[in-house]
């Protein structure tokens, strides 16, 4: 089979590794891809969301599947499009997306279909939203509407920073139209994990469980980020927190979304919070997780191209995952400065010191080749990635192979895996 990937982060490169391990897997294509993919496939010069050059692409070289990474493309009916020339394509319509692409919408899904989430209000006007917090006396949750890569959400502990989170939103229109709507909601307290699952738009098979690091530094402070560094399995989410998320988390919201005539395909992963009262949902994301992929897929001794194909066939039912009982830690390498600026085109040294996959997966996210060097690229640079049979040593054998690894400016959090540490 030929083979699209679409994006060009961590979780790509992780996607395009384990897809080039099926026997199904013929001719990779990856768009944009990034300095590590080039290596096992063949990277084109197509931006991600480029929807209408990637189909050109696909009608012309005749690519048997797609696999969607990041939401943006999603969310512009990457999967509509393809569909409506006959092209197979692994994710969810553009309707169905507006479990991501919409925090409204995904609020009134869970609201209709009781799927336990934060109590919230929606707010379209300034006056309105600021007459809400004035006497609310507790920390908020304030988030904008629309996609807004990550920085659409604010948490704030005073009426000072909910009034600032909600003038930048609304009034000063930071966001643009994203932010025309926003969602404020009663805070969470507890861990945080990830459970991604893969459905068909009837049957949903789950995937390991996994934690990130939302935060830039150690011991979860900083700016939010796209994700520091993951690990799977979370021990937060034991067989008794997985079976409530599967059964009033997921399942409701695939039924639901049936119901609403938007059945949901693809990759639908809930970012939940384990509350003293139960899992809460946090977000919907409508796509694979990143850091996350990268410390899930290592762990996935099945043929990854086999369970996308039933998912787009819906053949999903009965179908099941064999698992790599060990522990996977995933440390994001990021440049200086991030999630703020930081500069690009620093060369990094020692990669071929790492000997894959015994010592570490480096996976690549913002990365160039450049005669024959490889050169940073973006903010999160690498996934360094390393298995162990225990949650332990597979937090020393990451490190270990990071720090083989130098580029200037890099920076890492030191403490990812803690939390599974002390639960272990
Ligand atoms: P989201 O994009 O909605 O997942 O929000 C990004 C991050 O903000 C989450 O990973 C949480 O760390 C935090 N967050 C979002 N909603 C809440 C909430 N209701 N209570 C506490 N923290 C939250
Ligand atoms: N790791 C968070 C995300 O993929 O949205």
């Amino acid at each position: 089979m030929k083979i699209l990937v679409v994006g060009s982060g961590g979780r790509e490169h992780a996607l395009v590794w384990k897809i080039a391990q099926s026997p199904l897997a013929e001719k990779i294509y990856c768009a944009p891809g990034n300095g590590g993919i080039e290596d096992i496939a063949q990277c084109l010069d197509i931006a991600a969301d480029d929807i209408n050059a990637l189909l050109d692409f696909a009608s012309r070289e005749k690519i048997d599947l797609t696999v969607v990474g990041p939401e943006a493309p999603l969310a512009e009916g990457i999967v509509d499009l393809f569909k409506s020339k006959g092209l197979k394509i692994f994710g969810p319509s553009k309707l169905a997306s507006r479990l991501e692409s919409s925090k409204v919408f995904a609020k009134h899904i869970m609201k209709k279909y009781n799927i336990p989430t934060a109590g919230f209000e929606e707010f379209t006007t300034v006056e309105s939203a600021l007459r809400f917090v004035k006497d609310a006396g507790r920390p908020l949750v304030i988030k904008a509407d629309g996609l807004c890569a990550g920085k659409g959400v604010f948490v704030c502990a005073t009426i000072e920073g909910q009034e600032q989170a909600i003038n930048s939103i609304l009034k000063d229109k930071t966001f643009g139209d994203c932010g025309s709507r926003i969602i404020i909601e009663e805070c969470l307290l507890g861990q945080e994990a990830s459970i991604i699952v893969i459905s068909d738009g009837d049957n949903v098979i789950t995937m390991a469980s996994s934690q990130d690091h939302k935060r830039a530094f150690d011991g979860d402070l900083g700016p939010n980020t796209g994700g520091m560094g993951a690990y799977s399995p979370a021990p937060v989410v034991t067989s008794e927190v997985l079976k409530f998320i599967q059964e009033k988390i997921i399942i409701p919201a695939v039924k639901g979304m049936n119901s609403e005539g938007t059945p949901f395909s693809g990759v639908l992963y809930a970012g939940v919070m384990i509350t003293k009262d139960g899992p809460k949902v946090l977000e919907f994301n409508v796509r694979f997780g990143d850091p996350e992929t990268q410390a899930i897929l290592p762990r996935l001794k099945s043929d990854l191209l086999e369970v996308i194909l039933k998912s787009v066939d819906k053949k999903l039912e009965g179908h099941t995952l064999e698992w790599d009982a060990r522990d996977c830690v995933c440390v994001v390498a990021a440049s200086g400065g991030y999630p703020g600026e930081y500069e690009k085109g620093k060369i990094i040294k020692g990669l071929t010191d790492v000997a894959w996959p015994e010592q570490g997966m480096v996976f690549h996210a913002g990365t160039k080749k450049q005669e024959g060097q490889i050169l940073t690229s973006g903010g999160r640079v690498l996934g360094v990635t390393s298995m162990g049979n225990d949650i332990k040593s597979a937090i020393d054998n990451a490190y270990a192979a990071l720090d083989k690894i130098s580029f200037e400016g890099m920076f890492f959090r030191g403490d990812i895996g803690k939390k599974a540490l002390r639960k272990g």
